[in-house]
């Protein structure tokens, strides 16, 4: 079960508006963000996402939550997945509660947790054996050196190597007490077929692999020798385990986060030394998807962080076409795409290194080319034919469809136009086509989500998978229903503010003193023990009792309600706190004649309100109570009991009229 201290996290973390932009677009307005609602046929923007409150709410279908409920209904995952999901956009990692875990789950995460471990003996032994060993040092240290790598770029990205020789690592390894079968997991130690065991890695230089928050998840070998035979992979990689998904992990992505941030911006390349010589030269917002197409995991962790990238390519053109569907992908994930194309035969490594750090940055800023001018120019070499030409323009439309933002997408088409010399109203024409047929294709399957199979397996939270659907009552109906609802709409709304309230003296006399509306009526009810006839408003009662001694401001407050783990608790009160300028009924604004927003500040009329409220709800209470005794009354019972009945009612119907009265008087005060 993943604990409360991550989920917490994971709510503060989570930005309403970034979880739903990565799926719908979002329009500013005002403090607020519009967009089309999902859930619903929506012809306008019916689909508001407010920050403040970190919620979503569509004005016509009524749906409403926070990121977790977006995307729990949007994506039609379980409340945990959607929990991993955050975690993952906002690379937050997930403690689990272990006292909760079952005897599987436990040793899932102590597998996981022995693999860290084993892992990071392996990145220190490696490091030690290339800095404290002499062949290490004449051997692993000098190849880094060789290809121009300084110490403290070895350091930071905690280069080492592995030793000639069979099994030194494994050995080492056992003889401190790491299983043989953890080392067999993480691919460190290989084993043959007569069962003699051996290091993967031996006689390369390491370049450990680590996840979001650093820690150590896998490694790639480099074979030393330059010209040996083909036959030999140049690099070993780790192989896929529980602690290693391959997919998930951009290389230097732990090192470059914060520059991504700051650059708003991230280089995308191939390989490890391409990041390391960069980072060298300056260039510190640099990832490498490590030889292989992007995958959508890696594109998420690329979005979390900033929503440009520049993919630079090697200047032999000749993977550049297969590449060229990762930058779909990315223009799916509705990020900004820009290329750059390197001189012919370089990659970034041996281009950093040959020149100078503000040629290289020169370099990068003045080739970065947006990628619909990038993927013509590549499409059309040797296009030169009509035929040809047009579908190149097809593809390119098709592209362009893919890209998230209709500002960008009208840019686009315009350069396209230019490019081809076409008029634009022809491509618009294309480009709407290809939009239609997408909208009208069959939904594709569900997105990937982080592989839950493969990290621990957690239980549920108690929640129901659908909860009951919450209606909130008509305002007009004057019902117990609706009063009750008021009440827990001025207590969520206004329970914080100070009001005047008359309080009785120990002699008897009264006077006035200032109140917090939550307490007045928390006092009101507990005096005459009223409960809600609701069982739900009873609980967010109770909810909102416990929370709001916690609770210092309305933020707070808020917050709490909008994440709170009861999903219908969440239903009830996000709504309410949605709603700016709540009416408390329509009577309530019939009598108010002057009833408007500017309520919401006017201390006077919400004294007057809540008083009027409350002493509504203790009428329709009492009404209800009458209406048992006159049941009651019908039966046949002893006299002794008829009688104490009518007396009880006669009592009900004097409190009836003092509570009545005094609505009345508040009502024309
Ligand atoms: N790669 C791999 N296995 C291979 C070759 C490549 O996993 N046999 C991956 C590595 O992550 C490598 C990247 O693909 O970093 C890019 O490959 P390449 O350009 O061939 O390697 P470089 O990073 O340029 O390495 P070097 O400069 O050391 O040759
Ligand atoms: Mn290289």
């Amino acid at each position: 079960m993943i604990s409360r201290k991550t989920i917490d996290e994971i709510m503060l973390a989570a930005k309403i508006e970034e979880v739903v932009g990565d799926f719908i677009p979002l329009k500013r307005a005002g403090k607020d963000w519009v967009g089309l609602c999902p859930f619903h046929d929506d012809k306008d923007p019916s689909l508001h996402v407010s920050p403040r409150l970190g919620i979503y709410k569509c004005f016509v279908c009524d749906s409403a939550g926070n990121s977790v409920k977006f995307l729990m209904e949007h994506e039609k995952i379980s409340y945990p997945d959607a929990l991993r999901y955050l975690a993952n956009k906002y690379h937050i990692e997930i403690e689990e509660d272990k006292r909760e875990l079952t005897p599987e789950e436990q040793a899932a995460q102590t597998e996981r947790e022995a693999l860290l471990g084993v892992n990071s003996f392996a990145e220190k032994f490696f490091i030690e054996q290339m800095n404290e060993t002499e062949t290490g040092r004449a051997i692993g240290l000098s190849y880094f050196k060789e290809r121009g790598f300084q110490e403290s770029t070895i350091k930071k990205f905690r280069l080492g190597y592995c030793p000639e020789g069979w099994d030194t690592f494994t050995k080492a390894a056992l003889a401190n007490g790491y299983k043989l079968e953890y080392l067999l997991t993480t691919g460190l130690t290989k084993q043959s077929e007569n069962g003699k065991t051996y290091d993967f890695y031996r006689g390369r230089v390491i370049f450990p692999i680590h996840n979001a928050s650093g820690k150590t998840v896998g490694f790639g070998g480099r074979i030393l020798a330059k010209g040996k035979s083909d036959k030999v992979a140049k690099y070993f990689n780790s192989p896929e385990n529980p602690i290693y998904h391959k997919s998930d992990i951009l290389y230097g992505f732990f090192f470059a986060r914060k520059s991504i941030r700051t650059k708003d911006n991230v280089y995308l390349v191939e390989g490890y030394t391409d990041v390391i010589s960069m980072v060298e030269s300056g260039v510190e917002n640099v990832v490498a998807s490590s030889g292989t197409a992007l995958t959508d995991g890696q594109i998420r962790l690329i979005s979390s962080q900033t929503k440009n990238i520049t993919v630079l390519y090697d200047g032999d053109a000749a993977g550049i076409k297969a590449s060229l569907r990762g930058i779909n992908l990315l223009l799916e994930a509705g990020l900004n795409v820009k290329t750059v194309l390197l001189p012919d035969g370089e990659d970034p490594d041996s281009f950093a290194k040959s020149h100078r750090d503000s040629e290289l940055i020169e370099y990068l800023e003045n080739n970065a080319t947006d990628f619909i001018r990038f993927k013509t120019h590549i499409l059309l070499q040797g296009a030169n034919d009509p035929i040809k030409k047009a579908a190149v323009i097809d593809e390119i439309i098709d592209t362009i469809a893919l890209v998230k933002d209709e500002v960008t997408q009208t840019f686009y088409v315009r350069e396209c136009a230019e490019i081809f010399q076409v008029g634009e109203d022809l491509l618009l024409t294309k480009l709407r086509k290809v939009v239609w047929k997408k909208l009208n294709a069959p939904k594709s399957g569900q997105r990937n989500f982080p592989n839950t199979a493969q990290t621990v397996q957690t239980q549920e939270l108690p929640y129901p998978e659908k909860p009951a659907p919450v209606r909130h009552p008509k305002p007009e109906a004057d019902t117990i229903e609706s009063i009750e609802f008021n009440v827990v709409k001025l207590i969520l709304k206004y329970g914080l503010y100070e009001i005047t309230v008359e309080v009785t003296n120990k002699d008897g006399g009264s006077s006035y003193q200032p109140m917090r509306i939550d307490q007045h009526i928390f006092n009101e009810f507990a005096s005459e023990e009223i409960r809600f006839h609701n069982p739900l408003y009873q609980t967010f009662y109770e909810e909102y009792a416990r929370i709001a001694e916690h609770s210092a401001t309305q933020e707070e407050l808020i917050h709490s309600f909008v994440n709170h783990p009861d999903k219908l608790i969440q239903n009830l009160t996000i709504p309410i706190l949605m709603d700016e300028n709540p009416e408390y009924s329509k009577i309530w604004k019939k009598r108010y004649d002057v009833f408007t927003p500017s309520t919401d500040n006017n201390i006077e009329k919400l004294n007057a309100e809540v008083e009027y409220l409350i002493n509504l709800f203790k009428v329709r209470l009492i009404e209800e109570s009458k209406k048992i005794l006159i049941k009651e009354l019908a039966e046949d019972h002893p006299e002794k009991i008829q009688r104490d009945i009518m007396k009880r009612l006669t009592e009900m119907d004097q409190m009836r009229m003092y509570y009545a009265n005094l609505t009345r008087t508040v009502i024309t005060k």
